[in-house]
C-alpha cells in the first residue's frame, strides 16, 4: 500500500524573491509552513506565527517529488489552479513519439522542482530562449504534472495495439450530454495543477512549445478554486455555491480500492496507473441562480451553507437514506448524492478532482462557466456506472450541460530520473 506522496518544501532552483534577504531567514520556518499547507490544512493556522512574506515563500516553494509509484496530481492534496490540455499527435513514427514522451518526462521533471526547462537567457543575442521564462523566480507552486494516453493513441499509427489496456475506449455515448467534438478525446492529455495559475500554465505552454512540430492542442480548460478536496483539506465551493468534496475518496484503503490500477490490467506499465476522466460541465448559472434555496438543497441532497446532508447537520454527518421528513425521504431519492452515493452503487467510488472554469461570457452575453469534473479510478466503467444514473435521473441536469469529455489511462509514476513515460512500448 502506498501512502500519499509526501510533500517537500523543495528547495528550487530559483529563488522565490531573488536576492531577498528576509527569505534567508524564512526558509526554516517555510519547511513547517509547506508542510502545514500540503497536508491540507492550508486554511488552518500554523503552529507558530509566521509573516506574509514567510508564507508566500513557504507556498511558492511547495514541491512534490515527480519520481514514485504514482504519478503526481491524483492523490496530492488539489492545488488552487488548474491548466488541463488534451494533444493530438501529429507526428507519425514511433520514434517521433518516444521523443516526444522522453522530453516531456524530463521536462516534468524539472518544471515539477521549479527548474526552468533551458535557458531563459541563453547568452547570445540571435539564440531563441529555451524556456519561456513566465514563471521564472515563482517557485514550483506545488506543481504537477499528471501525463494521459488517450485510446485513440493505441490506434494503427504507432504499433502501440499490443499495449492497449483491455476494453479501454472512449466513453460510451450517455443520456443527457451535448459534446463538442472540438472539446472532446485527445491522443494525449496533460494536467497541471499549481498554487499558482501562471506555473500550471507556463507548464503546458513549454511542454506544447518542445513537441510543436509532433503534436497540436486539441481543446484546453483553465480551471481556478479547486472543486475538490483531499484528505485534511477544508472544503471549496463550486460555482453554484455548494461544498464540493466532501465525501471524496481520502485514505488510503479507498485509493487502493478504487483508483489504483493493479495487476489484473494485464498491463504492467498501468500498474500503480489511474484512468482519468475529464469532463467540461457548462452550468446554466443564470438560471440556477433564479431557483430557491429550498430547491437547491433538494437537487443536492444537502444545505448550502453547511454542506449537511438533510438527514444530518454537520458537513461530515453521513447521509442517511432512509430517514424521513414527515414521512418523505430526507434525501430525496433523485437527488445528486442519492444516485452517486457509494451505498447506492454497489460500493462504486471515485476520486474527484474537479475544477471551476470561467470562460467570459457567451455568444449571447450569457455567464460561460462550470465545472471542470476530473476524477481518477482504476476502471473507467466506476464513473461511466455513475454518470449513466445522473444523466437519465439527476434533477441536477436541468442546470448543467456536459460539453466536452476524455478519457485517459495514467500510467504508473516513473522510478528515477532517466526513465520516461511509455518508455516499455519502445523496447
Ligand atoms: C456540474 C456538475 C456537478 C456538480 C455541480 C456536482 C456537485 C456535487 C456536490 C455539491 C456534491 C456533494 C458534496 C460532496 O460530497 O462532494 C457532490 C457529490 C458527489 N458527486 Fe457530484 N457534481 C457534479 C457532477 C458529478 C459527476 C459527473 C459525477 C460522476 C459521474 C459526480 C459524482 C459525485 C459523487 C460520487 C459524489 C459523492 C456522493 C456521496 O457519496 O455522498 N458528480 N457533487
Amino acid at each position: 500500500m502506498t501512502e500519499p506522496t509526501e510533500p517537500t518544501a523543495g528547495v528550487s532552483r530559483r529563488k522565490f524573491f531573488s536576492g531577498s534577504a528576509a527569505l534567508a531567514g524564512a526558509g526554516g520556518m517555510a519547511l513547517g509552513v509547506a508542510g502545514a499547507l500540503a497536508s491540507g490544512a492550508a486554511a488552518s493556522a500554523p503552529t507558530e506565527p509566521v509573516s506574509d512574506v514567510e508564507r508566500m515563500a513557504a507556498r511558492a516553494n511547495l514541491s512534490y517529488p515527480f519520481y514514485g509509484e504514482h504519478q503526481g496530481g491524483i492523490d496530492t492534496p488539489p492545488q488552487d489552479h488548474l491548466v488541463f490540455t488534451a494533444f493530438d499527435v501529429t507526428a507519425t513514427s514511433p520514434t517521433e513519439l518516444q521523443l516526444v514522451l522522453a522530453k516531456w518526462s524530463a521536462a516534468m521533471a524539472e518544471m515539477t522542482s521549479g527548474a526552468p526547462v533551458g535557458k531563459v537567457e541563453p547568452g547570445r543575442e540571435q539564440a531563441i530562449p529555451g524556456d519561456t521564462g513566465e514563471a521564472t523566480d515563482m517557485g514550483p507552486q506545488g506543481l504537477t504534472l499528471t501525463l494521459g494516453f488517450g485510446p485513440s493513441l493505441f490506434d494503427e499509427r504507432f504499433g502501440l495495439a499490443p499495449f492497449k489496456p483491455a476494453d479501454f475506449a472512449q466513453l460510451p455515448a450517455m443520456a443527457g450530454e451535448s459534446l463538442d467534438p472540438a472539446l472532446t478525446g485527445g491522443d494525449l492529455c496533460i494536467q497541471a495543477c499549481a498554487n499558482d495559475p501562471q506555473v500550471a500554465y507556463h507548464a503546458v505552454r513549454n511542454l506544447a512549445r518542445m513537441a510543436r512540430t509532433m503534436v497540436k492542442t486539441k481543446w484546453t480548460v483553465l480551471g481556478f478554486g479547486r472543486a475538490s478536496a483531499g484528505a485534511n483539506q477544508t472544503t471549496p465551493r463550486n460555482l453554484m455555491g455548494f461544498k464540493d468534496g466532501t465525501r471524496n475518496v481520502k485514505d488510503v484503503v479507498d485509493l487502493d480500492a478504487h483508483v489504483w490500477v493493479g495487476e489484473e490490467a494485464g498491463q504492467p506499465w498501468m500498474v500503480g496507473g489511474s484512468y482519468l476522466v475529464a469532463r467540461k460541465i457548462h452550468m446554466l448559472i443564470e438560471t440556477w441562480d433564479e431557483d430557491t434555496i429550498g430547491d437547491q438543497q433538494s437537487i443536492f441532497g444537502r444545505t448550502k451553507g453547511e454542506g449537511a446532508p438533510l438527514s444530518g447537520t454537520r458537513e461530515h454527518d453521513v447521509p442517511d437514506f432512509h430517514a424521513t421528513v414527515a414521512g418523505a425521504p430526507a434525501i430525496a431519492p433523485d437527488s445528486h448524492i442519492a444516485l452517486v452515493a457509494h451505498e447506492n452503487n454497489g460500493g462504486t467510488k471515485i476520486l474527484r478532482r474537479g475544477y471551476n472554469f470561467t470562460d467570459g461570457l457567451d455568444a449571447v452575453g450569457r455567464l460561460d462557466a462550470g465545472l471542470m469534473f476530473l476524477s481518477f479510478q482504476k476502471n473507467p466503467i466506476q464513473f461511466a456506472t455513475l454518470q449513466r444514473k445522473l444523466g437519465s435521473s439527476d434533477r441536477l441536469n436541468e442546470y448543467i450541460r456536459h460539453v466536452g469529455s476524455g478519457v485517459f489511462a495514467v500510467p504508473a509514476g516513473l522510478p528515477a530520473a532517466g526513465s520516461y513515460y511509455g518508455k516499455e512500448f519502445f523496447a
